[in-house]
Formats: C-alpha cells, structure tokens, sequence
C-alpha cells in the first residue's frame, strides 16, 4: 500500500496497449494503422480514413461502398431528438447542446445493445460517425433559429454537413467543392490522437462496460477544454484580440504567453509529444493557404497575423528552449471562419472529427480483456482525528 508512481498528467504512464495510431514527438510523426498522416491527407479521404481506423487496414472497393452507405443509413437522428433541443436557450454553446444530445443517444440505444458483440460494437460505431454531423448541424441551426436540415444521402460526408449547416428552404444552396475539400481535410487530420485527454476519457468511462453513446458525451466534455480542443475557438479569439498584425501588438501578445505572472498561453501552441513539429499543422497550413487563395482571401488580415505571429514565437528563445510549435489548432480556425463557419462551432467540428478516433480505441478496449480505470492517489490530507465530542 502507498507505493504508487505518482505521474500528474500522466507525463510517464502508458494506460494501455494500442495498435491504432503511433507518435514519435521528437521527430512530428504521426501515423494511423502506419500510414503517414500527410499522405492519409492528401490521398484518402475521411470515410476510408474511418475504416482504416476502425478496422486496421485499408478498405478494397466494395468495403469501402458498404462502410460508405451503412454510414450514410443511419445519418438521421429519432425524431424524439428533436425535442432536446428545445430545452436549451438560443445562444446555448453549442458544445453543451453537443454533450447533451449525443448523451442521450444513449437513452435509444441501450437495452438492446451488448457491448460484447462485435455487430453491436459496429452498429454503435456507425451510428456515432453517422448522426455526429447531423447533431452538430442541428447546434448550429438552432442557435441561429433556423429549421433543422435532414441529411442528405446523395452527398459525400463533408458536403452533406455543409449542405445540413448552411442550406435553408428559401434559397438553393451550391455546395462549393472547395469548401467540401477542405472540410473532409479538417475531418481527417482530427480523426484520432493516441491517447488525448478525450480518448483517455471515453476509455476510462468505458472501462466501466458504459453505454458507448455516454462514453463519447464524457470524451465532448474533455474535449470542450481550451487546452485540448477548445483551442481552435480560442485561436480565433486570440487573434481577434490582437487585432492588426502591427508589431507592437503581436509582440503584446508574445510578452504575455512569456510572463510567468500572467495565465495566458499562446493558444495553437505547444503540445504535450510534439516536441519537434505538429505534422498535422503543416498540412492545415498549407490547406490554409490554399483554401483562402481558391477564395481570394490571401491578403486576409487574420491570416497575416498569424504568420506574424508564429513567425516571431518561433525565434523567441521562450519558444525556442521550450520546443513549442503551432499545433493542429493554429490555422484550421481561419480555414473555418474563411468557410463561413462561427468560431463557436470550431471545437464541435473537431469533435465529428474526433468521434472515430473515440470509438475505435473503445472498440480494441472492449474488443479485448480489459480492466476498469482506476488510478490510485498520494494523499496528503489529514490523518485521523476525532470528531468533537458534544
Ligand atoms: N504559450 C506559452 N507558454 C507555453 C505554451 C503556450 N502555448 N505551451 C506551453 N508553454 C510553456 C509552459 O508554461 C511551460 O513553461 P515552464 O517550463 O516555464 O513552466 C512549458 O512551456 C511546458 O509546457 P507544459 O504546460 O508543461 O506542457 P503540457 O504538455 O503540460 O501542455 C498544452 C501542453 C497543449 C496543454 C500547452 O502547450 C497549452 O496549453 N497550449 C495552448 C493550448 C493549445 O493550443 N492546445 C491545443 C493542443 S493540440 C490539439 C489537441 O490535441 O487538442
């Protein structure tokens, strides 16, 4: 008894065994199932990168058709879901509508379902990576007070979410394949991490053999956190505060992050492995680029001042000695905002991304014997004492 490592953060404890994604942070690689996440990027697209993840290796054609439209089936959500909503004020956060309702997809799959049978471990999969868009969309729409959208069949997985967010009755909506490029780009270079703070939340509270669907409200809520995946929101806010790339302001901002006094971080920055680069940002920084040249946008003033910026923390000796480079995070909140999309639903476009990588590291848990969660303390309270006699 009491002989325990003690490792705040988990700095130096492996929770389990994974054969789904590899980092090496010294070096910025990261690779899924062994395929490089750059060429995964560029290659793939974010259904096969789902399977891949999911399932191990790469789909043959008819696989990847099957996969394809049983996720496309189950893209509607009960129309019971509906009424969640409504409990909701408007100008809810739509995170917290997220956590909400993807809770209480537990509530229609529950007393059917065997966590221990391999089909019900898939069908539980699908209908996650199926109804994640269309819930998100729903968050949005409601808090802009327009109707909800059904999905739609015919589309790819990243037009069908632009098509549920941004298409109204009263005019035709063109789904811009820029736009869908970039989105199912986004998609995938989120789908998984290892064993994040999200992932090690949905495996915990998996450990306990929970309903899957609750599983993943408890990994949104981890995820909601400004230092994992409420950064790309904060990003944005960050660079809305620091107003104009003058350098006086961006060096503002720099000195702050600097100042030990001071709780603020450079948000986009640093990561717990990437100790080297953030293989990820690379890619969302050329797709960046790319995206707001397709759209004219090159000379935005957001942009300018986030190259300013990461360009004066990355000869700062602060950065410097303490290895932090811009993350996934830094540029995918201009992509988004460039695509017309609200900063507060950056973090719930992560988490549609994210939900394979949840799912996939609770099914090779589950699939495999398994030990609850259940990490011991060093205690530093009281010893015993009396409680005062009347
Ligand atoms: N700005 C200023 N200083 C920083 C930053 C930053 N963004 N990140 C780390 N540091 C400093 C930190 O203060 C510490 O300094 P010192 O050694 O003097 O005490 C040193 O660098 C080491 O950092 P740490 O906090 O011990 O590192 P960590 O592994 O515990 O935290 C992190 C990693 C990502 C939480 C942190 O870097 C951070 O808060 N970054 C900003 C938020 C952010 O961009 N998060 C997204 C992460 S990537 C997407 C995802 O996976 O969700």
């Amino acid at each position: 008894e009491g002989l325990f490592t003690y490792d705040p953060g988990f700095m130096a404890t492996s929770s389990c065994q994974s054969a789904i994604t590899y980092i090496d942070g010294g070096k910025g690689v990261l690779l899924h199932r062994g395929y490089p996440i750059d060429q995964l990027a560029k290659e793939s697209d974010f259904v096969e990168l789902c399977y891949l993840l999911m399932f191990g290796d790469l789909p043959d054609d008819s696989q990847y058709e099957n996969f394809k439209s049983r996720i496309t089936n189950h893209t509607m959500v009960h129309d019971q879901i509906n009424n969640f909503f409504k409990g909701f004020r408007r100008d809810a956060h739509p995170m917290s509508i997220l956590c909400g309702v993807v809770g209480g997809l537990a509530a229609f799959y529950h007393d059917h379902l065997n966590i221990n049978v391999q089909e019900d471990r898939e069908i539980s999969a699908i209908r996650l990576i199926a109804k994640m868009p269309t819930i998100a969309a729903m968050s949005y729409k409601y808090n802009i007070g327009q109707p909800f959208n059904y999905p739609r069949n015919d589309l790819s997985y990243a037009e069908n979410f632009l098509y549920m967010m941004f298409s109204n009755p009263c005019e035709k909506y063109e789904i811009n394949p820029v736009y869908a490029k970039a989105m199912d780009r986004i998609f995938m270079l989120h789908a998984d991490h290892e064993q994040n703070a999200s992932t090690s939340t949905v495996r915990l509270a998996g450990s306990t053999g929970a309903n899957p669907f609750a599983c993943i409200s408890a990994g949104i809520a981890a995820l909601w956190g400004p230092a994992h995946g409420g950064a790309n929101e904060a990003v944005l806010n960050m660079l809305d505060e620091i107003g104009d790339e003058s350098e006086e302001n961006i060096q503002r901002f720099i000195d702050k992050a600097k100042d030990k006094d001071d709780p603020f971080k450079l948000m986009g920055f640093g990561h717990r492995v990437y100790r080297n680069f953030d293989p990820r940002a690379k890619v969302m920084k050329e797709t960046c680029d790319e995206v707001l040249a397709e759209l004219g946008l090159a000379d935005d003033p957001q942009l300018k001042i986030a190259k300013r910026l990461e360009q004066i923390a990355l000869e700062d000796d602060y950065f410097i000695e303490r290895k932090l480079y811009p993350n996934v995070d830094f540029y995918s909140g201009i992509i988004l905002k460039a695509m017309g999309i609200p900063k507060n639903m950056f973090t719930v476009i992560f988490a549609v991304s994210r939900t394979i990588g949840w799912i996939s590291h609770w099914h090779e848990m589950i699939s495999e014997p398994y030990k609850i969660g259940r990490p011991r303390q060093l205690y530093i309270g009281h010893t015993q004492r009396d409680y005062p006699a009347s």
